[in-house]
């Protein structure tokens, strides 16, 4: 895929909401997406995919409760080069209520969610984040390989070349999946999705699905499916054993190449929406933690 500029309006909204009980009672006091995975909050990694997709302005929606926490974690973004403002979701009513909370936000401009728990890293990652972006008409979902799909939106295709799918069906949490292709928490929208979340009912279960956001491109004949390559990881953590998986791995990938995954200011650098003195005066307040010793680095070394 070639890598066309990233629409220039496009929203990101990041959903950082939801009880997170399956992990109490470390999610007892506050929110699954500040729970760090290995060096950093879980947060981070999300946003750096928008980030990564060329995307600027970002809506963090949380709980009433997590709201300060998240706003004193970021703040209004600067640091990174980006724009965050904050919404509340007083209780969730489900993921495509993002665009609900966020319609004035999003307006009639393209937009992409991400969940505040999924986790992506890989090579060419960026590149087909940018030209997913650079699309401008229907919905990108994306499908990935994973051996019990069960617990996920799963997406049916059809290959009609050696890169290219086209979704047939679309299914929440399926009894029995028609596929193994999991959809994970990252969707991309044209300037309808406020409009099509609008128009959705409330599930069996009393949500306001995502799949059904996706089922309204599916019959407009305007849904892309990406399947991610076998070379790109996609990690959640909604349980403790992918918690500790996730942190594994991000251990792993940095300590063999010394270079962070997710951080924030080196792709607000990289993205040249920072300078490294911008950097070099934020690495401060890290004081002698290793994040602190990364920026340092990142602002000092030229070749990046
Ligand atoms: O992780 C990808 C999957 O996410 C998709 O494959 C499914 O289609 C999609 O429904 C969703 O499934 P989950 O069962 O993982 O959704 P869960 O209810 O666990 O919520 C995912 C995250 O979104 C979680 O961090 C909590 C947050 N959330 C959830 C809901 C329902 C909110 O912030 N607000 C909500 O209303």
């Amino acid at each position: 895929m070639s890598t066309p500029p990233t629409a220039p309006n496009r929203k990101g909204l990041v959903l950082a909401g939801g009880s997170g009980t399956r992990l109490f009672p470390l999610t007892l006091p506050f929110s699954k997406q500040l729970m760090p995975v290995y060096d950093k909050p879980m947060i981070y990694y999300p946003l750096s995919v928008l980030m990564l997709a060329g995307i600027r302005e970002i809506l963090i929606i949380t709980t009433p409760h997590d709201r300060p926490l998240f706003e004193r974690l970021l703040g209004d973004g600067s640091a990174y080069g980006i724009a965050l403002s904050y919404a509340v979701q007083d209780e969730p009513r489900g993921l495509a209520d993002a665009y609900r909370i966020g319609a004035d936000f999003v307006g009639e401009e393209p937009s992409c969610l991400i969940l505040g728990d999924n986790l992506f890293y890989g090579a060419y990652l960026t590149d087909m984040l940018v030209a997913v972006s650079a699309r401008t008409e229907g919905a990108t979902i994306f499908g990935y390989h994973v051996v019990d799909p069960r617990a996920y939106g799963v997406v049916e295709v059809e290959h009609t070349g050696p890169n290219s799918a086209k979704a047939i069906s679309l299914e929440e949490k399926p009894e029995h999946p028609r596929s193994s292709l999991a959809i994970p928490g990252l969707y991309f929208y044209d300037r309808h999705a406020v409009a099509y979340a609008a128009a959705l009912r409330p599930s069996p279960r009393g949500e306001i699905e995502i799949t059904d956001l996706n089922r309204r491109y599916l019959a407009e004949g305007t849904l892309h499916v990406e399947v991610l390559s076998r070379g790109t990881a996609w990690l959640d953590t909604g349980t403790h054993e992918n918690l500790i998986d996730a942190a594994d791995y991000i251990r792993a990938v940095q300590n063999r190449q010394g270079l962070k995954v997710a951080c924030l200011e080196e792709i607000g650098l990289f993205k040249g929406w920072i300078d490294r003195a911008t950097i070099a005066e934020n690495a401060k307040a890290y004081g002698k933690s290793s994040y602190g010793d990364y920026l340092r680095m990142v602002a000092a070394d030229g070749t990046r």
